[in-house]
């Protein structure tokens, strides 16, 4: 699966834009600024239906504007979709072929792509949070079972905080509703644990084997569950949890609190990695991540590297390149201010490349002789 061609309007810094692209290799350059990460951000949006960079429709407007529309044509067999995202100021707007879904989460999985940028090692250092919302992001894409109960989880997490804040303020409580939502956070709770458990155990050995490849040196890595769902007694420390849960005002106990602690040498890596373990960890886990996605899947997803040989030495981008030139086979989207360092991508290679300036929103293809000629 790849996309064709791009065309935006007054998204972020692109007032109009029309891009044909390699169904192989892409190499955005551009000054900082430019507008490099806005493009993958778009093809993301397209793909999974919201920004990487966590921004809302309103923020993606092009200043002063009143809209956006970001339409792709993406191919795979063959066979063509119009995939369109567009915000009017109130309304958003997301069709296949002009068809709208009856619920957005339908569209994930179905386009998916990974993007691998240098603040990826914030997974490592930020809260258990932003791991639960790499691994969910990932297994939703993976699996509509997982993402169907994660939905499932969520809301009923939300219905059950906001009865435990009335009973708090000293209302009557509903038994029959609370034990309603307990139920129903027991069983897409497990669904949920069980599904972590088990497609963590298919990425490990992939990530082991990419994060050898990518490491000047011999290190011991591993990626460790943390849950309490999967214990036999966890439907009576759930319950246990009950008074505790009624003073804070929110539930305490289930896959919202999971964790995935991640180890170099039997240590956290969060405390004993240097700077280029943490780099190297993420990025064999992105890579890990797109292997997980093809199998499940059964498309290979679209690659988008953001500015991620910033801040990486020699060996590890000479390794990184070597990786991603065996390993992956679908399209690819790199962004990098310093082109020369990249253009190592396409020399001795015989894939299919373009490389477009960038400057300031406006794009030109550059005519850099291509290495199949
Ligand atoms: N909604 C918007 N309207 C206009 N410009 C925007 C909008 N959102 C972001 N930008 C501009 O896009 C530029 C950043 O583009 P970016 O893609 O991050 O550049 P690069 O990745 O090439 O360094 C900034 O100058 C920022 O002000
Ligand atoms: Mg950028």
């Amino acid at each position: 699966m790849y996309i064709e061609k791009i065309s935006l309007l007054n998204f972020k810094n692109y007032s109009e834009l029309e891009l044909s692209f390699s169904k192989e290799i892409n190499l955005l350059a551009g000054l900082n600024g430019s507008g490099k990460t806005n493009l993958l951000d778009a093809i993301y949006c397209l793909c999974l239906t919201k920004s990487f960079l966590g921004m809302n429709d309103q923020q993606m407007i092009h200043t002063n504007q009143g809209y956006f529309s970001a339409l792709g044509w993406f191919k795979e067999n063959s066979k063509e979709y119009k995939l369109q995202y567009d915000f009017d100021g109130k309304k958003k707007n997301f069709t296949v072929d002009k068809k709208p879904y009856h619920k957005l989460s339908e569209h994930i999985g179905k386009f998916p792509a990974i993007v691998l940028t240098p603040h990826d090692t914030d997974l490592i250092r930020n809260g258990s949070e932003d791991r639960r919302r790499f691994f969910d992001s990932l297994f939703s894409q993976a699996d509509p079972i997982y993402l169907e109960a994660l939905i499932r989880y969520t809301h009923f997490i939300k219905q059950r905080n906001a009865l435990l804040k009335l009973a708090a303020e000293g209302r009557f409580i509903d038994r029959i509703l609370m034990d309603a939502y307990d139920h129903n956070l027991m069983q897409s709770g497990t669904i949920i644990a069980q599904k972590r458990a088990s497609y963590l155990q298919r990425l490990l050995p992939i990530f082991q084997e990419y994060y050898s490849l990518l490491s000047p040196e011999y290190e011991n890595t591993h990626i460790e569950y943390e849950t309490k769902v999967l214990d036999p007694n966890f439907e009576k420390i759930y319950q246990d949890s009950y008074s505790k849960d009624l003073i804070l005002q929110r539930t305490n106990k289930g896959v919202h609190k999971d964790d995935f602690k991640f180890i170099i040498n039997s240590e956290a890596i969060k405390q004993y990695g240097s700077q280029g373990q943490q780099k190297t960890f993420v990025i064999a886990l992105k890579l890990a991540q797109y292997e997980l996605l093809k199998a499940c899947t059964g498309h290979a997803p679209i690659l988008l590297m953001d500015d991620i040989f910033d801040k990486l030495d020699d060996i590890r981008i000479e390794k990184l390149i070597a990786l991603v030139q065996k390993h992956v086979h679908g399209q690819l989207f790199i962004s990098d201010a310093r082109p020369d360092r990249s253009s190592i991508f396409f020399k001795s290679n015989s894939k299919d490349f373009r490389m477009f300036i960038i400057d300031q929103g406006s794009i030109s293809l550059s005519n850099l002789p291509s290495s199949t000629s």
